[in-house]
């Protein structure tokens, strides 16, 4: 705040005194680079980067580089991601109570579930945020114990679509194998019904994200499945084939997944 307000004020006298031709201050002595947003790789801000993965122009990304795992790490447990999540949730909630069902039982919304309606957050907390090489067999220990919180603003949201009429589909990555574990914990976490949860079978082992979960909806599709609203945290959640009419990127600066 006290930088954009000596930015205003410097814009101000720069504007009082045009007549006289002054130079305009650098932007960055207005604005030092401290606190979080200063930590840099490379010359970039990890501000930058993360705005970079958020808007899918970074891609194929493995870890979170380790000079932002500090910022990483402070923006996944302050406020800054918890406002992010629920202007995505209230926007989405938003547009759902202004659409009309058809109130067939065919008006679905897709829900993705690591990152989008359950939190591994506890995980990653005690694994550098993203910044540590991914160990599969140390996130499925994690994931078999059962105790992934909801993100709140998405579990209200979950809530909301079911008071209006909406089936929730569950399309996720975690494998067949995990479906009792994925039940026990999206049902403790306060997600107590959907019309499916799909989870990866082997057919699909060694297929993207992206291509995994479009065949999917199609699938629904297929069956008659009206696929209104699609939310996830990763990129290859809502692009692909049979998107359904509006998708919500829901944020996530520790992982990628194609
Ligand atoms: C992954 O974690 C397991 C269990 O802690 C460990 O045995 C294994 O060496 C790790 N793999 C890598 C590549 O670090
Ligand atoms: C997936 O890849 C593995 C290793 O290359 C292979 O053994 C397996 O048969 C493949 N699965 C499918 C369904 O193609
Ligand atoms: C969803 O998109 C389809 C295809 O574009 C369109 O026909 C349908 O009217 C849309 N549904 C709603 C509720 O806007
Ligand atoms: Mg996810």
């Amino acid at each position: 705040m006290e930088g954009i307000s000596l930015l205003i004020l410097a814009t101000l006298i720069a504007t009082s005194h045009a007549s006289h031709v002054e130079i305009p201050r650098p932007i960055h002595l207005l604005r030092p680079q401290t606190g979080a947003g200063g930590h840099h790789i490379q010359g970039i801000s990890c501000f930058s980067w993360r705005l970079g993965v958020e808007t899918n122009n970074i891609r194929d990304w493995k870890t979170v580089p380790l000079s932002c795992e500090d910022y990483v790490g402070h923006y996944m447990l302050g406020d800054l991601y918890r406002k992010d999540c629920k202007l995505v949730a209230d926007a989405a909630a938003l547009y759902a109570q202004n659409l009309k069902l058809a109130g067939d039982g065919k008006d679905i919304w897709v829900f993705d579930i690591d990152e989008t309606t359950l939190s591994n957050l506890p995980y990653y907390a005690k694994h550098g945020f993203g910044a540590e090489p991914y160990n599969s067999t140390q996130f499925n220990e994690w994931v078999y114990t059962g105790k992934a919180p909801p993100l709140p603003e998405n579990l209200k949201l979950y809530k909301k679509l079911l008071s209006l009429g909406f089936k929730i589909v569950f399309l996720t990555g975690r494998a067949e194998n995990q479906r009792k574990i994925t039940v026990t914990n999206l049902k403790e976490a306060g997600y107590h019904t959907w019309e499916k949860l799909l989870l990866r079978g082997s057919s699909d082992e060694n297929t993207t994200g992206v291509v995994y979960k479009s065949g999917q909806r199609k699938k629904l599709e297929k069956k008659g499945y009206r696929i209104l609203g699609n939310m996830g945290d990763q990129w290859s959640d809502i692009l692909g084939t049979h998107t359904g009419n509006r998708t919500f990127k829901v944020p996530d600066p520790m992982y990628y997944i194609s």
